[in-house]
């Protein structure tokens, strides 16, 4: 590459260089001209930013509160790094994470069944957060089945102003600081979640292990509506597929969380309050693609059989969209789904794709959930895309979501011959054998006459073996899985052998 000109004005750090110091060919953009535009800028923002440390209580509080004092910070950021220091080179497992769930006390006695699923006494420190004692509404006594509660503290000092929307939010945004003032040992991560969120926690420490828990880093996913996330913000974790915040932000976060509340009186929800905090502190949100806030409608197998390649962390509003697997309730599809994630935690909904070329037939494998055949040659690229078979969250809408989606056709000659997971078969030198049923959908009986399609009808099922996938590729530059079909398989029993590599 020669140093043209041309090739110093795509470098932004170069024009501004040259900019300086050179005299410039174009005088409009003259340093002189831009020195002046910067003065400008400068001074008309000095009072813009006096105004908005006052607003956001920087200035007064300063002064006024002795935990706001520098002294008082540096004490603090002393006793994190000090307190991670002695176990630094101790790997994060599931010990390091409180979690806080915000729940009711009238709604527990639904919502119980789905964190029940996940919950597993002496194992993991959750608290559900009610707005009251158990009794009205709330089981009694407390189910041992479910994690120990806490009421959380009055909030009626704090303003709330959006419209009729629910104050809880108030309460539930407070519920990171009611947990970090437990003072609880060896905490790193603070997770929050909602009452219907179902947590994969063996993800989850997987996920969390790769950041530095000294650092602050507040990490959660995005709406899959886009009517949602211009509602709400591109830049918050979503408080349903749940939102991790490290120990030191947590602490920073606390410090400011009530101001806050406060400032932000008019945002909905309680992760937008946290939002709100966060863009303060300045920490902005880390995505990771396995939290699911599920902000849509209908049937969410199109998005969970093209789960974006990343370990599944969580899912929500499961009582909202359609089971995970048809002819079963909502809670037994989910208890269905976490047969397969407990056998291969990191392989849970992963994504591949084989072909058999005698036949010109592709097939898509979500491993723990799905397999799609369809009786042609389909590319990659097409088969990474969710089929749309839900739609947005509010106005129930066919689009726009904030992921790619195909139409599913309505032609039966054109959409895939589906097969659901039907159970763990054998586990045994690290490797499992998974087997997935054809399930006719009653909603979808048209049949497509084409030869393709009666030859595919055929296969009954899919057996699929695949080596525990070793959570450490999570750490290395993410790549698909390949798999390799049988070929022929199913000519006995009707059933075709898949391999994962
Ligand atoms: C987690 O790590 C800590 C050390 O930081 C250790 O004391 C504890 O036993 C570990 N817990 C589990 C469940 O592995
Ligand atoms: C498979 O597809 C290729 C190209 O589309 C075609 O030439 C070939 O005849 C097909 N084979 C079968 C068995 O259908
Ligand atoms: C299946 O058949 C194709 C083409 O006929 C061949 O390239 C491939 O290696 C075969 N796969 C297996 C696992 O036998």
């Amino acid at each position: 590459m020669s140093h043209s000109s041309e090739t110093a004005t795509q470098d932004p750090f170069k024009l501004w260089k040259n900019l300086l110091s050179q005299p410039s060919k174009s005088s409009f953009y003259s340093p002189n001209f831009m020195k002046g535009i910067l003065a400008i800028c400068i001074f008309s923002a000095l009072p813009l930013l006096y105004f908005s440390a006052n607003f956001h209580g920087l200035i007064s509080r300063t002064a006024s509160c002795p935990e706001c004092s520098p002294a008082f910070r540096r004490q603090v950021i002393h006793e994190v790094v000090n307190s991670g220091r002695h176990d630094n080179h101790q790997r994060t497992n599931i010990s390091h994470i409180l979690f806080g769930i915000g729940g009711s006390a009238a709604s527990w006695g639904q919502r119980r069944h789905y964190c029940e699923l996940w919950w597993r006494p002496h194992m993991h420190r959750v608290f559900v957060w009610l707005d009251q004692k158990p009794g009205d509404g709330a089981p009694e006594p407390w189910p041992d089945t479910s994690p120990p509660y806490k009421v959380s503290e009055d909030t009626s000092r704090f303003k709330y102003n959006c419209g009729d929307a629910s104050r809880s939010a108030v309460r539930i945004a407070r519920i990171v600081k009611e947990s970090f003032e437990l003072g609880l040992k060896d905490v790193r991560w603070f997770v929050m979640g909602d009452d219907d969120t179902v947590f994969f926690t063996e993800n989850l420490v997987n996920v969390l292990r790769k950041y530095d828990h000294n650092e602050m880093y507040y990490i959660g996913g995005h709406s899959e509506s886009v009517e949602q996330v211009l509602t709400h913000s591109y830049s918050m974790g979503y408080g349903g597929g749940g939102f991790a915040i490290s120990y030191p932000l947590a602490a920073e976060l606390v410090r400011i969380l009530d101001g806050c509340i406060d400032r932000y009186a008019d945002f909905y929800g309680s992760d937008e309050k946290i939002s709100g905090c966060m863009s303060e502190i300045g920490v902005p949100l880390t995505k990771e693609l396995g939290f699911h806030q599920m902000d849509i409608q209908g049937d969410p197998y199109g998005l969970l059989s093209a789960h974006p390649l990343a370990p599944l962390v969580s899912l929500h509003h499961l009582d909202n969209i359609q089971p995970l697997f048809p002819d079963i309730t909502r809670i037994d599809s989910v208890k269905k789904l976490i047969k397969a994630y407990e056998s291969d935690p990191s392989r849970a909904l992963q994504h591949t794709f084989c072909y058999d070329m005698s036949r010109n037939w592709s097939v898509s494998v979500s491993w723990g959930y799905t397999v799609q055949l369809y009786p042609f040659l389909v590319t990659g690229k097409v088969l990474s895309i969710p089929l749309r078979t839900f739609s947005t969250w509010r106005t129930l809408s066919q689009e726009p979501f904030t992921f790619d989606t195909r139409v599913m056709s309505s032609d039966p000659c054109e959409r895939p011959v589906v097969f659901y997971f039907d159970g763990v078969k054998d586990v045994r030198n690290q490797k499992t054998l998974t087997s997935y049923k054809r399930v006719i959908d009653p909603n979808m009986g048209m049949r497509c006459e084409r030869e393709d399609y009666t030859a595919a009808y055929l296969v009954k099922g899919f057996n699929v073996l695949a080596a525990n996938l070793d959570p450490r590729v999570w750490n290395k530059a993410p790549r698909r899985q390949r798999c390799e079909l049988m070929n022929g398989s199913d000519q006995q029993d009707g059933v075709l052998h898949i391999k994962i590599i």
